[in-house]
């Protein structure tokens, strides 16, 4: 199948995207409109032909079935031997759920009650700010929504602290008052480095203010034994089980943040837009399920065509960290180099994926996505409606620019209308043809565009499930355990190490020169 979509790749090379267009229908037969939301990847290669074999790669890799194991608590994350089960979170008024013959929605619904209770009772406290402490994926999600749903903020100021880095922390804490500060520990594990590196230094800050940090904290954790330990009463912690991967945890406890911002209520229809993602997924044919086509366009652009990044265009201010969050999403779950049985992969294993909101991007590395000579597929996405009626021009102006920039590399400029162009101005002979060449675009390069109504709590929660579900796919079709992430453990095991030598209190003998060499100088310096 590989082979024939490499020669199909091959007869689409030789053609322009431009000219398929040639068909009228084409917009429409290359673009799909579900829960609301619309994928057009008319602007791509993609024809039936080459449609049908990504089809196909996906019933042979048998999609459907291990999405409905997924869905049914099948114990699919392999090498942990655990289900993957963050769609029971958001599973509002859906069935049972069963994992090892016990039905889980109970303990999740009455979570998601004692959560609501706790962000009621702060938002009604004189609680001022929050400062979610974790990292990954127990703060790039929360980070992400708040920002993408600062429109329905009516609780407390969130923060979100993650890097180890002193300044992350010192910077947050400058300004705010431990009275009224509510500090969430957001860990999955409750025992990364980082976060609990961290939430010490906050602990520290409060009894250093005189300030009793019993109240002050709570925490997020599957371990809730870790969380006690640290004494965090159980009345304040909030458990969530080993089948919630860390990027896949912003449903459930990890999102506890952001419902305090925003409310129970708006973070309910936050989950309810990821449901109706799920039920999508679950039910619509493979040839015309988003979550299918976007892994399917994603694959021919990187496996097939040999693309090897991924630019995440959101033109969406507000959007601006879900590049970020998909990063994680992306390459944490698909960047392996082994299938599910340990063979080396086949293919190459998931892009690099990238970005900026636009049209901050226009004035900064669009260049080289139009007249670069690597062709980065563009993923454009943006908004009918904005936020602010009063600033309409505003977002006019922004979706002009989103359409503007998909058309202009699909088009490009021929050599010949930029000789016009030089003509127009004047220049002729050498000049003109130098200063021509300067302006051609090659065009022929591909974009989809997902464009939604507003982005609301409910629009958001469509989003990310639908990106989850594409990451499930692209690693189904790989053959690769997305829910694992062996690749992070070697940097931590030898940052365990460095860690005394870096403080001067082990040597750094036995290390390699560079390493030795880039810790004297760190020494020589230290303060
Ligand atoms: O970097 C690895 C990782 O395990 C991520 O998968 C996870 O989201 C992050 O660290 C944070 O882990 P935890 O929530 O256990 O602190």
């Amino acid at each position: 199948m590989w082979d024939d979509l490499k020669r199909l790749g091959g007869i689409a090379a030789e053609r322009r995207i431009e000219d398929l267009f040639e068909n009228g229908s084409r917009a429409g037969e290359f673009s799909l409109n579900a829960a609301g939301l619309l994928f057009d990847y008319s602007k791509t290669q993609l024809d039936e032909q080459i449609r049908a074999a990504l089809v196909r790669l996906a019933q042979d890799a048998d999609v459907e079935a291990r999405r409905d194991a997924m869905f049914a608590g099948a114990p699919i994350n392999e090498t942990e031997g655990r289900a993957v089960l963050h769609t029971a979170l958001r599973n509002l008024d859906g069935g049972p759920v069963m994992v090892d013959g016990t039905d889980v929605m109970p303990e999740v619904l009455g979570t998601l009650d004692r959560m609501a209770a706790l962000a009621d009772e702060v938002r009604a406290s004189d609680v001022t700010d929050v400062v979610n402490i974790g990292i990954g994926g127990s703060d790039l999600g929360p980070a992400m929504a708040y920002r993408a749903l600062s429109p329905y903020r009516d609780g407390p100021r969130c923060h979100f602290v993650s890097n180890v880095d002193g300044a992350d922390i010192a910077d947050v804490l400058r300004g705010l008052d431990p009275q009224t500060t509510l500090f969430v520990v957001a860990s999955k594990t409750f025992t990364t480095i980082e976060t609990m590196t961290n939430a010490r230094t906050a602990k520290a800050w409060l009894d250093d203010r005189g300030v009793s940090s019993a109240e002050r904290f709570v925490a997020l954790s599957s371990n809730r034994a870790k969380a006690a330990e640290w004494g965090i009463p159980e009345s304040r912690t909030f458990g969530f089980a080993d089948w919630v991967g860390g990027r896949y945890s912003m449903w459930g406890p990890i999102g506890l943040s952001l419902m305090i911002a925003i409310g129970p209520q708006a973070f309910r229809a936050f989950l309810r837009g990821g449901q109706e993602m799920d039920r999508h997924f679950l039910a619509a044919p493979l040839h015309q399920n988003m979550p299918v086509l976007l892994a399917l366009v994603g694959m021919w652009h990187n496996q097939v065509l040999g693309h090897a990044t991924r630019a995440v265009l959101p033109y969406d201010n507000r959007l601006a960290r879900l590049p970020a969050y998909l990063q994680q999403l992306e390459m944490e779950s698909n960047g392996k180099g082994v299938s599910m049985d340990g063979a080396d992969l086949r293919c190459e294993s998931g892009p690099v994926v990238w970005g900026e909101p636009g049209t901050n991007g226009q004035h900064a590395f669009y260049q080289l996505i139009h007249q670069g000579t690597r062709v980065v597929p563009c993923e454009f996405m943006v908004a009918a409606t904005g936020h602010e009626p009063e600033l309409r021009h505003h977002h006019d102006l922004l979706v002009a620019n989103c359409l503007a920039q998909s058309e202009a590399l699909m088009k490009g400029r021929s050599l010949e209308e930029a000789r016009e162009i030089m003509r127009a101005k004047g220049l002729e002979g050498d000049e003109l043809e130098r200063q021509a060449r300067h302006r051609v675009f090659p065009g022929n390069r591909p974009s989809t565009t997902l464009v939604y109504p507003q982005l609301t709590p409910e629009v958001l929660g469509k989003i990310v499930a639908l990106y989850e579900h594409r990451v499930f796919v692209e690693g189904v079709i790989l053959d690769i355990n997305s829910f694992d992430q062996w690749g992070v453990e070697l940097g931590k095991e030898l940052a365990t190490a460095l860690g005394p030598i870096v403080s001067g209190e082990a040597s750094a003998e036995g290390k390699d020169g560079s390493t030795r060499q880039l810790v004297d100088y760190v020494l020589l310096y230290r303060t």
